[in-house]
């Protein structure tokens, strides 16, 4: 009986095949003798980076999944992204998170970008591959998974209202068009940005760019879903709108978490409305999606996301 060797195509080929036997007999010698090995490094990069939730977020799913990661939290100076990158790839980083007001700078660093980041104009989690650094954006993903399977609400023949036109709201326009809405309006206080969404994302699904004074107009009637995702709520401010837009079993939903009742939220449940959420689950569901993406591997989120939920009372 003859044995036959493995032929390799390259020289190359066959190197890295010897150094991976290699590699994996020294990773085994080393936890025999219980040495602590390097561990793959990620980390969140953002400006001001002092609250994050992200390596929390990510060292929960890694101790659940068995991964042996390492998850840092990355201030970088405003104008000084790209440099952080760069040194965080020469230390060996596999991948970040971006958080603000990065998302934009990411974008322009990416060699290659995933659909949902390029149609979004912004990446929320980078993955570097020797020469390649690819671009995803999980925050609209994250934050349907959120209200269909977490909150359990379809999104599907309902009607649905995106208030703001920045960069949180472009993120989910997509995502949202994807469910299936009946209608999709996207509400601006500087109205030509609504319309330039609305242009950009109308061979998707139905989508329709109004004011706030327009949506004060009852013939729009209401609606099913409310997604705060202006910048108002960071200052206490509240998106001129009135109680009459929340239709009968309405989820409102902030994109902000952590700050309890926010002046959206206490607007929605003084006018009767049942179910309010924040962002926390849209968090922990997008972070969850760059781990999948990261690691291969799906952890899950029901428990990070009661371990951080604030009430909202
Ligand atoms: P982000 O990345 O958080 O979306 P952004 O791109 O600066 O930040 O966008 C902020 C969004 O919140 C915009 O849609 C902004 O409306 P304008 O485009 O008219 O500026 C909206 N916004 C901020 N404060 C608001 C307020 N008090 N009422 C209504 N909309 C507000």
């Amino acid at each position: 009986m003859s044995i036959e060797k493995p032929e390799y195509r390259k020289k190359e080929e066959a190197a890295e095949v010897s150094e991976g036997v290699l590699y994996a007999s020294l990773l085994s010698t080393r936890r025999r003798r219980g040495e602590r090995l390097m561990s793959d490094k990620y980390a969140v990069v953002g400006n001001p980076i002092d609250h994050t939730k992200s390596p929390l977020i990510h060292l929960s799913f890694a101790k659940e999944t068995g991964q042996n990661i390492d998850y840092a939290a990355i201030e970088a100076p405003i104008g000084g992204f790209s440099e952080v990158v760069d040194k965080f790839r020469r230390e060996g980083g596999l991948g970040l998170n971006i958080t603000a007001p990065f998302k934009l700078d990411a974008f322009a660093y990416c060699t290659d970008l995933k659909e949902r980041a390029r149609l979004a104009g912004a990446v929320n989690a980078m993955k570097f591959e020797v020469d390649r650094v690819t671009g995803e954006n999980f925050d609209g993903v994250g934050l349907t998974n959120d209200i269909t399977r977490n909150l359990g609400r379809l999104m599907k023949g309902r009607r649905v209202a995106l208030l703001g036109a920045g960069g949180a709201a472009r993120g989910v326009v997509l995502p949202f068009l994807e469910q299936g809405p009946t209608e999709l309006v996207i509400v601006n206080r500087t109205v030509t940005k609504a319309e330039e969404l609305g242009r950009q994302f109308k061979q998707y699904g139905p989508i329709t760019a109004i004011g706030y004074s327009a949506l004060a107009d009852k013939k729009l009637g209401r609606f099913d879903l409310v997604v705060n995702a202006t910048s108002a709520s960071l200052r206490g401010e509240l998106p001129p709108i009135s109680p009459e837009v929340f239709g009968d079993d309405c989820l409102a939903y902030e994109l902000l978490y952590g700050k309890g009742l926010t002046p959206f939220l206490r607007l929605a449940r003084n006018a009767g409305v049942k179910r309010l959420a924040d962002g926390v689950g849209m968090l922990v569901e997008q972070a969850a999606e760059a781990f999948v993406w990261w690691r291969g591997l799906r952890p899950d989120t029901g428990t990070t996301i009661k371990k951080l939920t604030v009430p909202l009372e």
